[in-house]
């Protein structure tokens, strides 16, 4: 019985000692005091081992490692006042290679995302990458959109650079309304925003004019798929600076 279990026991470490000298299955990670504090690699990492088998072994600047979180690399997350890029100092080694395309792969980013401190989600994916995600989330016919956007709301927003002259001043132009943080939600419901209501129809959607308050100007009629459109084209073009007037051009 004893003899059993020491055998077991002897047979496990030579399995382990194996694995640790494959090598490929550990690897060195350094990582800067601030980073390691926020608590990140602790929800981090063991996403990791429990997908890849690798286990990582957390190191401070300077010793000795496989990959390394810092100011060089590929930018991988922003968080703590700073972007983080990953620098993989042995390409060769398997695990540190599999950490590096885990990072930037969809549960590494959800890994990184996931991660809340008192509801707050202190780490983002670096802001390039969000843009294009953001741009990509619209399915409607951009270029549709944009021609809609011109021929319907052009009558008095400014829709377009190059379109500057036309619009009415006072009206705020797409790029303005581009910049607000809730942009999408406004431009999918402008047509029961002011003033839209009054001359808007949106096909299956809104009810006819009341017949004692018919549309003051030729009315605007559009389909679902025409805003569909019309969010992609708003989703592609660039917001107006921050702080620039609401109004005019
Ligand atoms: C007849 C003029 C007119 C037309 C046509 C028009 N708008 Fe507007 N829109 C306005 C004015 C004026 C405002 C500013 C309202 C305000 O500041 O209270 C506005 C505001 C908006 C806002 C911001 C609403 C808010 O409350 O945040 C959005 C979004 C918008 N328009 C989208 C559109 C879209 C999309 C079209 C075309 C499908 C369109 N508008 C057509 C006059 C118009």
């Amino acid at each position: 019985m004893l003899k059993r279990s020491l055998t077991a026991a002897l047979l496990l470490f030579v399995v382990g000692a194996s694995l640790a000298s494959a090598d490929d299955r550990q690897f060195r990670l350094s990582v800067p005091a601030v980073l390691a504090e926020s608590g990140l690699m602790k929800y981090m990492l063991p996403r990791f081992t429990l997908k890849t088998q690798v286990r990582v072994e957390l190191v401070s600047p300077g010793e000795a490692a496989e990959v390394a979180f810092g100011d060089t690399g590929t930018p991988v997350f922003t968080g703590m006042g700073q972007t983080w890029s990953i620098d993989v100092l042995a390409p060769e080694h398997a695990g540190a290679s599999r950490f590096a395309s885990w990072i930037t792969d969809k549960t590494g980013q959800s890994a990184i995302s996931g991660f809340k401190i008192d509801g707050n989600q202190p780490f983002a994916l670096p802001v390039e990458e969000e843009e294009v995600a953001e741009d990509q989330f619209y399915e409607g016919d951009k270029l549709r959109g944009q021609q809609v956007s011109r021929v319907h709301c052009g009558r008095c927003h400014v829709t377009a650079r190059g379109d500057e002259g036309l619009g009415i001043g006072s009206t705020p132009s797409f790029f303005a309304l581009r910049s607000f943080e809730d942009w999408d939600v406004r431009f999918s419901s402008f047509y029961v925003l002011k003033p839209h209501g009054a001359f808007t129809q949106i096909e299956d959607v809104t009810e006819p004019f009341p017949e004692d308050l018919p549309s003051p100007i030729a009315p605007l009629e559009l389909t679902l798929d025409d805003i569909d459109a019309i969010l992609a084209y708003v989703a592609s073009i660039e917001p107006a600076a921050l702080g620039a007037p609401l109004t005019g051009q």
